[in-house]
């Protein structure tokens, strides 16, 4: 996704009409009003500041809200915007609670009438899903309707790290490139707006309207219960119900991330929750009144900790409907944080009988694919079950090396179940949508590789986006692979292992890994022994995507390389192994 924005920074205006303080235990509760003469009202953030509260008030009641916010203490590393066009010559006023007056975000708090950024920073993905500014973590709400992708995503406007949950949103006609929309969910006396899905009320069975989109969230106040809120404008405004929350609390502390689709089966809503560390399944026929209708997950699966997003959809295998539950567990992944388990098996429209196969079963072994789920409403002409993950890892997101915004989406997969010659697994893989954007094409010689073989410059001008096919054939090599490497000695290393089995990632040498200690870990995968092992690999500026054999392993990591990685070098211990129909091709 590209855009740029070129925006100057006029009006500086800082009209401070009073000033009202009262002390606290730490520090002051202090109010300052301002006379709003400007477009914005610009909050300057130091992100090792303490998180303090800030409540906004002015006479519109669309700007009384409150929010958190690492208000700047000793230096400025970017800014924030309240957006107050509407409240032109009116009085609005802050107020901060627990903070010392002097400090410097209060002092330097101004308004003006654009709120400039760099938007094409250097890590900012050319073909992945990033939001505009400010923090974004799990995909929330995807659902196709009238020819939209629609995407909303957990959303903080209000800084580049966790905090403040919204959904934001954006579309998108070709899951590609997506045009931002203004955020729909703000969070109130409820709570933040949590995870969750949306779906399409053909039918009208909520009485918000026929195919109103019916959005249903997770309110995470004191207690997290199930809200919804719908939009019978295509999704571009929604009007939270009014007898919220349409699912209390029963008493579980982690209750949330409700997945909602319509079964033809049980003819009803069915919802999958994550509760606590199952997933309970729950039926309503108006999304309004839910009935537990079973639990599925107590002892199978990893229970390394809490299960939070599920998704239960069906998928054709060998002629036969099978149900896929996916959920994601953090931290306790295969390679440490953020993962996403499946299983295969049946579901009667009320209950999930998962098949018998070795779980805990991954859906990525990358450490950069978390709280991902499938579109609703893809129509049956189209058929496919597509997916998007959150390209991060809770170990390190809220300290990865970007500035201005923080995370992206993993590529849109298509999602299948396979045999991989043992058992069933659900394989992923780009979808085709994605063949359409490659540039100009640079097919490369055959290579037999005894030992190293380097190809010295990928593409003329790369600018880190681009996309790497190749088969790789292990002639009578057990350790071989190949890595990514740059003038400065960066490299991301992939390596296939057949002596121990595992395919693996090494980005400990890949550029900025000391943010934090947990990023430079490995990750590997398990490795079927195969004559030909067909790689596509998406590079990204900052993420790397591997789908070996069509997605029979699919690894997904973030990188930071100093500058992008234009080499392309083969390794092979003990033995040789040859590289075929290379292309390169870039990504604009
Ligand atoms: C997963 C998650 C969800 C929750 C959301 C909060 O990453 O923890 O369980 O709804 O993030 O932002």
């Amino acid at each position: 996704m590209k855009r740029s924005i070129t925006s100057i920074l006029i009006a500086l205006l800082l009209i401070s009409i009073s000033c009202t303080s009262q002390k606290n235990s730490s520090g002051k509760n202090l109010s300052v009003d301002y006379k709003i003469q400007s477009s914005y009202l610009l909050i300057p953030v130091e992100e090792k500041a303490p998180e303090i509260k800030i409540s906004v008030s002015a006479s519109n009641p669309t700007h009384q809200y409150a929010f958190d916010v690492h208000l700047a203490v000793d230096k400025i590393d970017y800014w924030v915007p309240l957006d107050v066009k509407e409240l032109k010559d009116q009085n609005l006023t802050l107020s901060f609670l627990g903070v010392n007056e002097s400090i410097l975000g209060i002092k330097e708090i101004k308004q003006s009438n654009e709120f400039e950024f760099e938007y094409n920073e250097k890590y900012r993905p050319q073909f992945h899903f990033s939001p505009e500014h400010g923090w974004m973590n799990d995909p929330n709400g995807m659902v196709y309707l009238d020819g939209e992708y629609h995407l909303f995503y957990q959303y903080n406007p209000y800084g580049a790290m966790w905090g403040n949950m919204h959904w934001g949103h954006a579309v998108s006609t070709d899951l590609i490139s997506w045009t931002y929309l203004p955020t729909v969910l703000t969070p109130d006396s409820l709570g933040a707006i949590f995870s969750g899905s949306a779906v399409i009320d053909v039918n009208n069975t909520a009485g918000f309207g026929k195919n109103a989109m019916i959005a249903i969230y997770t309110s995470a106040g004191k207690v997290q219960a199930q809200s919804i809120a719908y939009s019978t404008d295509k999704g571009r405004t929604f009007t939270k119900y009014a007898k919220n929350p349409v699912l209390p609390n029963p008493g579980i502390t982690d209750f949330r991330d409700p997945k909602v689709s319509w079964n033809e089966q049980s003819k009803q809503w069915v919802m999958a929750l994550a509760t606590r560390n199952t997933v309970t399944f729950y039926g309503s026929q108006n999304l309004k009144e839910w009935t537990k209708l079973s639990e599925f997950g107590d002892g199978i699966g990893s229970h390394a900790a809490v299960w939070e997003c599920p998704d239960l959809f069906p998928l054709t295998f060998q002629g036969k409907t099978k149900w896929v539950l996916i959920v994601s567990l953090n931290p306790g992944g295969p390679n440490g944080g953020s993962a996403t388990q499946y299983f295969i098996g049946n579901f009667d429209g009320k209950s999930f009988k998962p098949d018998a196969l070795p779980y805990p079963l991954w859906l990525d072994y990358g450490r950069d694919n978390y709280a991902g789920v499938t579109f609703n409403n893809i129509p049956a002409t189209d058929g496919r079950r597509i997916f998007m993950g959150w390209m991060s890892n809770w170990d390190y997101a809220n300290q990865v090396p970007t500035k201005y915004f923080r995370s992206a989406n993993t590529s849109p997969r298509e999602l299948k179940i396979v045999n991989n010659g043992k058992h069933m697994i659900l394989s992923s893989f780009p979808v085709v949508e994605m063949n359409k954007i490659k540039d100009k094409m640079i097919e490369l010689p055959d290579l037999q590789v005894a030992t190293n073989a380097t190809i010295a410059e990928l593409l003329e001008q790369n600018d880190g986006s681009y996309e790497i096919n190749m088969s790789v054939k292990p002639d009578d090599a057990e350790v071989f692979g190949f890595s990514l490497g740059n003038s400065k000695g960066e490299l991301l290393v992939f390596k296939f292992d057949n002596s121990t089995g595992f395919f693996s990632i090494d980005r400990k040498k890949s550029g900025l890994t000391d943010f934090n200690d947990r990023f430079a870990m490995g990750m590997s995968a398990p490795l079927i022994k195969r004559a030909v092992y067909n790689v596509r690999l998406l590079i990204d500026r900052a993420s790397a995507e591997i789908f070996i054999n069509e997605g029979e392993i699919t690894m997904t990591t973030l990188f930071f390389p100093v500058e992008c990685m234009n080499q392309l070098r083969f390794f092979s211990r003990a033995g040789k192994i040859s590289v075929e129909n290379i292309k390169i091709n870039n990504i604009k």
